[in-house]
């Protein structure tokens, strides 16, 4: 763990990382790498599994309990010798032999998550600790998908991995926001007490094909109201701005992570920031300009500003975004035409 960078203090474990199984070193035993995703029949997590499947020497296993994501996001690949997918809840334990465990099982769109808040809190600390748990007993590295929500309402612009965010405790969006943040602090304890060799990434706000059409995260809205001739809804005041970053870059991020050796956390976003009317603007010219733009009152603790700071991903990691805001809506738009069966006009 020597090598491991991590950010400032005493987080470097200076416990050895669990052995994994005593088969992997064995000289006969031919065995590809098995990586866990949980949470992979959702929006990043199947994208994650289609590229770690493109990788022939990966075995790749799925566990979700369906609740935000969908066995029609992994049809090209069940029945594959290479992968299987289990129903299961990461509230519930689980005992499988993998080296590595991207855990990304939590569902990330505020209609979701608030729908049953406690549920939501289970799954970050219950699940993270059931996860934590299985990597200590097989010696699996474990990457957590945490949020740019660790950083409530910034008080920091844009957002560095070390500041340490303003949250508030007590309020709609803390089942998320807080329950990463136990989970970030989870995976950070069981680094230093039991050597787990950990990764942290810090999500900020990512599109893509697969997206839940109606999960009222912003930028699936106003790409399906175009789509159906509705007014695109600006939420109040509509200069609260966002970054977005593409899914296939956010893939790419978080194989860099867990391949790296870097504990992070690392930030991984896209820092073009975006008001929420220039948003809405774009995406009303780029797929339907006969659209109206009104604007609605916000929901709340919305944050008012959210651009992360990627310097530590491009610097540890090589990492940086490569596809543009306008290059990427139109990906998104295509398979949200197919899903709502509403062609182009001509
Ligand atoms: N999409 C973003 O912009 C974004 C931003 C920040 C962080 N993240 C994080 O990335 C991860 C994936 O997000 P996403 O956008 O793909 O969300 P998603 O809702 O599409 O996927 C989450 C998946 O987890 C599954 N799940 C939820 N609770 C579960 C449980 N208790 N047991 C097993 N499976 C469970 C869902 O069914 C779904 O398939 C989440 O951890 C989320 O917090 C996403």
């Amino acid at each position: 763990m020597a090598n491991q960078v991590s950010n400032g203090g005493n987080h470097v474990s200076t416990k050895p990382p669990p052995e994994p199984s005593p088969l992997r070193k064995a000289k006969f035993f031919q065995a590809n790498m098995r990586i866990l995703v949980t949470g992979g029949a959702g929006f990043i997590g199947s994208h994650l599994v289609d590229k770690l499947m493109q990788n022939e020497k990966n075995e790749v296993i799925v566990v979700d309990n369906y609740f935000t994501g969908s066995k029609d996001n992994l049809k090209q690949w069940i029945g594959h010798p290479r992968f299987e997918l289990i129903r299961h809840d990461v509230t519930e334990t689980l005992l499988v032999e993998v080296d590595q465990i991207y855990h990304l099982a939590c569902p990330a769109s505020p209609i979701f998550y608030k729908y049953n808040p406690v549920k939501t809190i289970k799954t970050n600390v219950i699940g993270t600790l059931n996860m934590l748990g299985l990597a200590k007993r097989v010696g699996a590295r474990i990457l957590l998908t945490s949020t740019s929500e660790v950083y409530g309402d910034p008080l920091v612009h844009p957002q560095t991995e070390d500041y340490w965010g303003n949250v508030n405790p007590i309020g709609v969006r803390s089942c998320y926001d807080e329950g990463k943040r136990v989970a970030e602090t989870l995976m950070f304890d069981y680094h230093r007490q039991h050597g787990i060799e950990i990764r942290i990434a810090r999500i900020f706000n990512t599109y893509g094909p697969r997206m839940n059409i109606d999960d009222g995260r912003v930028v699936s809205n106003f790409i399906a109201q175009a789509i159906r001739d509705e007014p695109l809804t600006v939420q109040l005041p509509g200069t609260q701005t966002r970054s977005f970053c593409y899914v296939s870059d956010m893939v790419d991020g978080l194989i860099r992570l867990m391949e790296g050796n870097n504990t992070g956390p690392i930030n991984i976003g896209n820092p073009g920031e975006f008001t929420m009317t220039e948003l809405a603007e774009t995406v009303k010219e780029m797929i339907n300009p006969n659209v109206k733009i009104i604007t609605v009152d916000n929901t709340p603790d919305d944050p008012r500003q959210r651009k992360p700071n990627i310097t530590k991903a491009n610097e540890l990691l090589g990492w940086e975004p490569k596809i543009k805001l306008r290059d990427g809506i139109p990906l998104m738009e295509e398979d949200f035409r197919k899903r709502l069966e509403i062609p182009r006009k001509k």
